[in-house]
């Protein structure tokens, strides 16, 4: 499985990016956790994205692009991934697929979360997140039993920097601005599928697993090779079968 879940701040990624590594075992890519790691560890990346995520903006692609590059060749990502909050914008999307093509893994589907911005505000500022294991909790939606601590693990539970009011509206510019428009992108590719991100997680839990399964059931695309100066190019590979019951763009 080979998937990218696109939605906007708080439209709920992770939770289900979560959900997806305990059932299929593979691993969530998240270029938020992993900026937030190294600013917490502060490395010299850390140090030089702190500035752009406390003000809800985006961090430099040559940054992001990096970290990506790097977490893409470690071995379990070989078995597949989730990436989470990355492509961000266009010219991430192409070195996405610039980078995979390269790998000989494409993406296989971009899975939209979609929400309404009227209730993103409220799922951000009651969101915490385990320190410890990184489970999420929302303080209005699904609150832990006790205060401030982990329900599967007792580690303490943090609101986080960039979930402020004015924070999230940037966010939620800087998305519309240059996240939203990786929806044509994904169209184009016919690889686009949209699930309503304001049901329940599990409801929106069942919609994500049922793309899942309809693409892990299409055949391994054919990567194509760069042809030789002599050879004939490769005829284009034939559009995407409709996967049962849904399709892509919806
Ligand atoms: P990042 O960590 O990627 O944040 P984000 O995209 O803003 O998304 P969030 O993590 O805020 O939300 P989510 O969709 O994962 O929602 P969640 O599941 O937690 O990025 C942070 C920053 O890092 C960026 O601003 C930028 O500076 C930088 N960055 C990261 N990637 C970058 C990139 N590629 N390029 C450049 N910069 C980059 O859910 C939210 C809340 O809602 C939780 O409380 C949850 O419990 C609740 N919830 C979830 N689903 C439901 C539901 N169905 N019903 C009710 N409540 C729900």
């Amino acid at each position: 499985m080979r998937i990218v879940l696109l939605g906007a701040p708080g439209s709920g990624k992770g939770t289900q990016a979560k959900k997806l590594v305990e059932k299929y075992g593979i691993p969530q890519i998240s270029t938020g956790d992993l900026l937030r790691e190294a600013v917490a560890a502060r490395t010299p990346l850390g140090m030089r994205a702190k500035e752009a995520m406390e003000a809800g903006q985006l961090v430099t692609d040559e940054i992001v692009l990096g970290i990506i590059r790097e977490r893409l060749s470690a071995p379990d990502a070989g078995k597949g991934f989730i990436l989470d909050g990355f492509p961000r914008n266009i010219p991430q999307a192409e070195a996405l697929d610039q980078m995979l093509t390269g790998l000989g893994m494409p993406v296989q589907a971009a899975i939209l979360i979609d929400v309404d911005f009227d209730v993103l505000m409220q799922r951000l500022t009651g969101r915490r997140t385990c320190a410890s294991c990184g489970a999420v909790y929302n303080i209005f939606t699904h609150p832990p039993q006790l205060d401030e601590r982990c329900d599967k693990c007792g580690g303490e539970l943090r609101h986080r920097a960039d979930d402020r009011e004015e924070t999230i509206a940037n966010r939620l510019r800087g998305y519309t601005a240059q996240t939203a428009p990786l929806t044509e992108y994904f169209r184009r590719q016919e690889k686009l599928f949209t699930v309503d991100g304001v049901s329940d997680v599990e409801d929106v839990f069942d919609a994500i697993d049922s793309i899942v399964a309809a693409v892990e059931q299409e055949p391994a695309p054919v990567v194509e090779a760069k042809p030789k100066p002599e050879a004939k190019p490769e005829p284009k590979p034939a559009g995407r079968a409709p996967s049962a019951g849904m399709e892509p763009g919806e």
